[in-house]
């Protein structure tokens, strides 16, 4: 991603050397890896505005034609527009579903012709364009191929994990074993599961003294969380939501709660 950046900063120089910048880019992977985030720390980085395309703004209308004028009025506007934005176009897969899956019947042709206008859309357009799918495999190929880049946004490493956690705990710090404990019954989880876990933890410190529960153990909090957040149905879900019992077992010996780093009493 800071590849793109550099390269779309530079479309100037890349132009006067007769190299077209790449401008379109698709982000694919599991919910909750920070596609959506992605496309908006690039508008970000460039300055400029993200203008969010939903598929549900052109899937709308059961009426037959209706969907590909609602792709062509979106990219007229956007194409009449002044200001240069970044183009977030979000389930990638509805708008261009892959037509080897179609089974005929009405609704699918309406979905190859809207598929007609959005490649056609796609192609001829000047601006900075991200698609998103955590359904690569629900892709046209033809889609797939009007992007200049395919990124994928993977689930987090170990590593990438301690970090997500230590810093949704913020202003509280566990220790780096502690946090290692977490690490392990969380690995398949993504970083929006990641932040529910750890704003939990954080919602039960400030909140349980309040609430009349001022030293819950760590077991009673993380039982009430993994209710209230939960992977999504189609994964394998991380130890703590899978094996709860063996999971809590092994967390158990997390001396809590927490010391805060900013001194603050909880
Ligand atoms: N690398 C990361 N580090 C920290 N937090 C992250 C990271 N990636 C995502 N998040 C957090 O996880 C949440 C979900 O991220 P986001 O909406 O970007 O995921 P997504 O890939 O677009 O998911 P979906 O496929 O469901 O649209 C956000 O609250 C975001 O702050
Ligand atoms: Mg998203």
């Amino acid at each position: 991603m800071f590849e793109w950046l550099t390269e779309l900063r530079a479309a100037d120089e890349l132009r006067a050397a007769k190299l077209v910048p790449r401008s379109t880019c698709l982000l694919h992977g599991p919910p909750g890896c920070g596609k959506t985030t992605l496309a908006h720390h690039l508008a970000a980085r460039l300055g400029i505005p993200m203008v969010l395309i939903g598929a549900e703004s052109v899937h709308g209308s059961a009426y037959f034609g209706e969907s590909e004028r609602g792709v062509r009025q979106i990219f007229d506007a956007l194409e009449a527009a002044e200001t240069p934005c970044v183009v977030f176009m979000d389930e990638m897969e509805s708008w261009g579903g892959n037509r080897n899956m179609n089974r005929g019947g009405g609704a699918d042709n309406a979905r190859t012709s809207t598929l007609g206008v959005v490649l056609r859309k796609i192609e001829e357009f000047r601006g900075i364009l991200l698609g998103a799918t955590n359904r690569p495999e629900d892709i046209d190929p033809a889609l797939w191929r009007r992007f200049g880049l395919q990124m994928s946004v993977d689930l987090p490493t170990d590593e990438e994990r301690f970090a997500i956690l230590a810093r949704y705990l913020r202003p509280w710090a566990l220790p780096d074993d502690a946090l290692d404990v977490f690490v392990d019954v969380t690995e398949g989880a993504s970083p929006a599961l990641l932040r529910g876990v750890a704003e939990g933890l954080k919602r039960a410190l400030i909140l349980g003294p309040r609430m009349g529960r001022p030293a819950e153990e760590l077991a009673a909090i993380l039982r009430r969380i993994i209710v209230a957040v939960r992977p999504p149905p189609e994964i394998l879900p991380p130890a703590l939501w899978g094996a709860t019992d063996a999971a809590i077992g092994e967390l158990a010996s997390i001396a809590w709660p927490p010391v805060r780093a900013d001194g603050g009493d909880a």
